[in-house]
């Protein structure tokens, strides 16, 4: 197998001089000044190696990879319950779709597009202040990758409040419905925030070890969630993990992954690793252009795929 310590900085050099970046978000005010320059990458073995290269100690929003930790938290808290509000099928449509949520009756296809994610966010918010749900969810994440220095990036959560208006659509159309138990502006404020965690790529791989060892924090390390619980959890990063773009995703590249309007994508190859890629220019789907195509090589060059033998 090629050393990692050889391919990583290789792989980044190769992206450090491509243009063709793709468009960093711009509805989120705070995120359209991120430089589209930056790349980083780190792998997380499940041996406990970290190997990284290029900007992976500068930190990103996470944006959407965050949906990863709300669903682990609100399956940890109702279980199997959490699919009578929210569907498992890929969208095949925006992540912000209104028309699909209208056509299905309030019901989000599946917890990763916004709908889904802030239905996740309003059982997490059950008996719960707005602050207490957004501490639980920081604290897990802090847990999962070993660092309390993780925070709330503050200005991007009130930067998405300022404009989220497509997600107070979404939100009051699910309240319409039944299917939202709090105040709009009560899961958003929590959704907003749980989406402006920032972390490094360094932090983003550890926080994801735990589905590349099968729930366990490490090889016999603490059980976070049991064997059954990761592989559901990967298989709906695979079908749903990059909206509209999933399909595309799991050809090219063959792994679950879990992508972030910041430009970050979380990969897992079972067993083996946890990747973290970040670069803030998008595709036509939303997703990060040449983190996909950073991780479609890597896969390549490691003969890494769930579809391998
Ligand atoms: O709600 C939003 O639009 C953002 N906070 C998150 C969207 C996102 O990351 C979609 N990812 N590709």
């Amino acid at each position: 197998m090629p050393e990692l310590e050889e391919v990583l900085p290789a792989l980044a050099a190769e992206m450090a001089d491509r243009d063709d970046r793709g468009e960093v978000a711009s509805y989120i005010p705070q995120l359209s000044i991120i430089d589209p320059k930056r790349f980083g990458i780190a792998v997380a073995l499940t041996d406990g190696r970290v190997i990284t290269a290029g900007d992976a100690d500068e930190s990103f929003s996470i944006q959407s990879i965050s949906k990863i930790f709300t669903l682990t938290l609100a399956l940890g808290k109702v279980g199997d319950g959490l699919w009578r509000r929210v569907g498992r099928e890929p969208s095949g449509n925006p992540f912000n779709s209104i028309v699909q949520l209208e056509r299905e009756h309030g019901i989000p296809r599946n917890p990763f597009i916004n709908a889904g994610a802030i239905v996740v966010t309003d059982v997490l918010l059950a008996d719960h202040q707005p602050r207490e749900a957004i501490g639980e969810i920081l604290r897990f994440v802090q847990f999962l990758a070993d660092d309390e220095s993780i925070v709330v990036d503050r200005d991007v959560a009130a930067s998405e409040k300022a404009t989220g208006f497509r997600n107070f659509a979404l939100a009051n159309y699910m309240r319409a419905f039944g299917n939202l138990h709090h105040a709009p502006e009560l899961a958003l404020g929590v959704y907003f925030h749980h989406c402006a965690i920032a972390m490094n790529c360094r932090q983003l791989a550890l926080s994801g070890r735990f589905l590349a060892h099968g729930g366990r924090l490490s090889q016999d390390g603490h059980s976070v969630v049991s064997n059954e619980r990761a592989r559901r959890i990967l298989a709906l990063m695979l079908t749903c993990g990059h909206y509209d773009g999933s399909g595309d995703f799991a050809f090219r590249v063959g792994i679950p992954g879990k992508s972030g309007v910041g430009g970050g994508i979380l990969g897992i190859v079972p067993g083996i690793a946890s990747i973290a890629v970040w670069s803030p220019g998008l595709n036509e789907n939303g997703n990060s252009k040449l983190g996909s195509i950073a991780l479609e090589k890597l896969a390549r060059t490691m003969n890494w795929s769930i579809f391998a033998p």
